[in-house]
């Protein structure tokens, strides 16, 4: 997957799936099940680093999950998330962190928030050969000005400013468009008006492609935590950890963890030498027993 195989697939009908990952075992797991797109996206910081916004999320933090995402990744195009006031101070500040999270993470695309302000800081990006996906309606990095997780768009000037934004972020040369949090017929209206193509999220089913964040999709949360109205869960993961954990540590506090299976033996003769302070033949044996150590750990 490339940034211009987003285009095609547009043009052919054909649907991009995207998921967040921000580590190795996820990217392996979503890669390995034909997801197109994995977004290192600054959702990190809500759910994996536990921090109650985007805000806090630092370039250094995207470039160290970046790196591990990319190194589980065979297939999918993966994107990275340039996170707040990383791109908005200056030109060169925008260049200088797309091309370490493109360079130093090894990233194929970033992304970045905004409509008109960010236009040519898109072009910017573009020009230096940095593939750009741009995300507009609901911008979490702006929660602070939004006042909460709202639909964005519904007033006509709202709904316009959108439309607007999205034509001007295809021209800066953005090769796709996340619409987040906005009404299904206003991104329908969107997609059907653009040559790039739509990922929506909370965004209806008439964009060219959906997006969600992994911890949602596969209900990797407590039973009584939030879950987006926009989310579906197709796996109860949160659960099954539970209940694992649970009998883990039940087992364990009864002596039913480990048994036979799961423990190693050695040469009883070797453990009948332990305290003689000969250092003859039992001696070498125990030696050479230790140097094997490592090959009975990975079970050989
Ligand atoms: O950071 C993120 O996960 C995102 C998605 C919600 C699109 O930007």
């Amino acid at each position: 997957m490339t940034a211009a195989s987003l285009r095609r697939m547009k043009a052919q009908g054909e649907r991009i799936t995207m998921l967040t990952a921000y580590d190795y075992r996820s990217a392996r797991l979503f890669d390995a099940a034909g997801v197109d797109v994995l977004l290192v996206g600054d959702s990190l910081g809500m759910v994996v680093l536990g921090y109650d916004s985007t805000i806090p999320v630092t370039v250094d933090d995207i470039l160290h999950h970046t790196r591990a995402v990319v190194r589980g990744t065979q297939r999918a195009l993966v994107v990275a998330d340039l996170p707040f006031m990383s791109y908005t101070i200056s030109r060169e500040q925008a260049l200088t962190n797309a091309a370490r999270l493109i360079q130093d993470g090894g990233a194929q695309v970033v992304k970045l928030e905004g409509g008109r302000a960010v236009a040519p800081t898109v072009a910017a990006l573009v020009e230096s050969g940095m593939p750009v996906m741009g995300h507009i309606g609901l911008t979490p990095q702006a929660i602070h000005r939004f006042g909460g997780y709202r639909v964005q768009g519904r007033t006509k000037t709202a709904a316009q400013r959108l439309v607007d934004e999205a034509h001007a972020l295809e021209d800066a040369g953005a090769c796709a468009l996340v619409l987040e949090l906005i009404p299904a017929p206003l991104a329908a209206r969107i997609t059907a008006s653009l040559k790039i193509p739509t990922i929506g999220i909370g965004a209806g089913p008439h964009c060219d492609g959906q997006v969600q964040v992994m911890h949602d999709m596969l209900g990797l949360q407590l039973p009584d935590e939030f879950i987006p109205k926009h989310a579906k869960q197709y796996a109860g993961l949160g659960e099954v950890i539970l209940g694992a954990v649970l009998r883990y540590g039940d087992e364990v506090r009864a002596g039913t963890f480990p048994t036979e299976a799961q423990s190693f033996t050695m040469e009883e003769r070797i453990l009948a030498a332990l305290g003689q302070s000969d250092d003859g033949d039992a001696g070498r044996a125990g030696e050479a027993a230790i140097a094997g150590d490592d090959e009975d750990r990975h079970g050989v």
